[in-house]
């Protein structure tokens, strides 16, 4: 897709060399069991489908869909489920993908909420890192990149829903 005032921060190229560091670094801290990749919808589509292409152990994939919170849930950090997973979580080794952690209100709450269902472990891996944006103390385990505070789309994430056929990352400029 081609569009116009857009500024490249990370190339395809770029973020998929990135994948498969990130790839071998899964495959390695979970070698000998079976994760459950959980992405959260809708942005971290693309981040999943390329990460568990390099990843050389098994893995079982499942979605979840959370909102965004409104003006008013985000100092208390509530998020609401829009779609849960199909599966206990039970015992699992639990990995969840994520697109970007920005304010860090969406992964505490889902964190939170999956430790409540008894995993026998739970990391977090995200593309994107904006620590500058932090609202609560959140720290992924595995990241990356870390990018400036600036809106940015493609590779998965939009803007009111359009840009995330991008192949680059990139930020929209005037
Ligand atoms: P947090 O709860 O503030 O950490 O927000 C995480 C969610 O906000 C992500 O899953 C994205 O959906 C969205 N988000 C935050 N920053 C950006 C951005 O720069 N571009 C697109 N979506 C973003």
């Amino acid at each position: 897709m081609e569009i116009e005032n857009k500024e490249v921060l990370l190339s395809a190229e770029e973020i998929e060399e990135r994948v498969e560091v990130l790839a071998a670094q899964i495959t390695e801290d979970y070698r000998g069991k079976k994760p459950l990749l959980i992405g959260v919808l809708k942005g971290a589509v693309i981040f999943l489908s390329d990460l568990i292409r390099h990843i050389k152990i098994p893995v079982e994939i499942d979605f979840m869909a959370v909102s965004s919170y409104g003006a008013d849930t985000a100092s208390s950090g509530v998020v609401r489920i829009l779609k849960d997973l199909e599966q206990s979580i039970q015992g699992k080794d639990v990995l969840i993908v994520e697109d970007i952690v920005d304010t860090g209100l969406t992964l505490n709450y889902l964190r939170e909420n999956l430790i409540s269902r008894g995993p026998s472990s739970l990391k977090v891996v995200t593309l994107l890192d904006k620590p500058d944006r932090r609202k609560v103390v959140f720290e992924p385990d595995y990241c990356g990149f870390m990018i400036p505070d600036k809106f940015v789309v493609g590779y998965g994430l939009d803007f009111d829903e359009n840009y995330r056929q991008l192949a680059d990352l990139c930020i929209l400029t005037d």
